[in-house]
């Protein structure tokens, strides 16, 4: 991916090079800051207001006053210049607490930082990558709900896939499995889809939310309980969900082949077909 020419940065669209931030902003110094990633395709943003609504509700959760429906119209604006207007492309808002000198607790003053930007991207009409994931120790905080801009933990695990030519890390804590460190992660067990409950332990994903829809528009039992490590042996599917990954059928976990090549569990294949209607 190369750098966007234009970004949005407090009210202008100016370009990427002329975009300058202060070093004493928090979203540098903290990773003091909230963050979206949306998907637009086929001449429209997948599931747009869920998306503004998390940003929204985690801006709340920390406490970062700023009004969100100024952003809609500065998208327009920013998607119009970056020549977007007819592309699929992947949307980037990111919302910091702004300039203050380097205390930890919430500054009084600070006006919020707001940056987006918009790079072209098309994403295929079903994920077809048949993923092998290693699964670690989810050793990141317990508000895996803000979908915050600090994200260390999550790229820490996100380079171990990579080390071991995986496509992604599932994690586990206190011996159940949460999800990926860039997306949500489901089991399907004789016909019923499990995934995480949407708590402080993990992303209430948007995708995941649409998953949902599409589970229960096609009468597919949906259990949002934690699933064992133990259990893994026993499942007969697993797949991610996220705005980049869609949905992505697992392969193999660790040693454990699920699916052989070019092959995928029967609900996967039927949710990849289903949400395909819906984008
Ligand atoms: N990641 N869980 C984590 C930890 C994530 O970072 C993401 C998304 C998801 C899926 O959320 P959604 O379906 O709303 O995209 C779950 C984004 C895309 C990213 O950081 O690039």
């Amino acid at each position: 991916m190369s750098y966007p020419d234009k970004v949005y940065l407090n009210g202008n669209i100016v370009n990427q090079q002329d975009a300058k931030i202060s070093v004493f902003d928090r979203g540098f110094i903290f990773g003091d800051g909230v963050y979206e990633v949306i998907a637009q395709m086929n001449g429209q943003l997948f599931y747009h207001e869920a998306h503004l609504n998390r940003l929204k509700d985690g801006l709340r959760k920390i406490n970062i006053d700023f009004d969100i429906s100024m952003l809609s119209k500065a998208i327009d604006e920013l998607i119009k210049a970056s020549d977007l207007t007819c592309q699929d492309y992947i949307l980037y808002i990111q919302i910091t607490r702004g300039i203050a000198p380097r205390k930890h607790a919430y500054p009084e003053k600070a006006i919020p930082t707001i940056l987006m930007f918009a790079t072209p991207k098309v994403l295929p009409n079903i994920n077809e990558v048949d993923a092998k994931v290693i699964s670690r120790d989810d050793f990141r905080w317990s508000r895996c709900d803000i979908k915050m801009t600090s994200l260390l933990g999550n790229v820490m695990l996100n380079e171990e896939a990579k080390q071991h030519d995986c496509y992604e890390t599932i994690l586990h804590r206190n011996g159940v499995f949460t999800e990926g460190s860039h997306c949500n992660l489901f089991f399907v067990k004789n016909g019923v889809v499990y995934t995480h409950p949407a708590d402080q332990f993990i992303l209430k994903g948007v995708t995941r939310m649409a998953v949902l829809d599409v589970c229960s528009s096609l009468d597919i039992e949906v259990r949002e309980i934690p699933v064992k490590t133990t259990d893994l042996l026993n499942i007969d599917e697993a797949f991610l969900t996220g705005t980049s990954v869609q949905i992505a059928s697992i392969q193999q976990i660790d040693d454990h082949i699920l699916y052989a090549k070019n092959e995928k569990g029967s609900i996967t294949k039927k949710l990849q077909e289903a949400f395909l209607k819906l984008k």
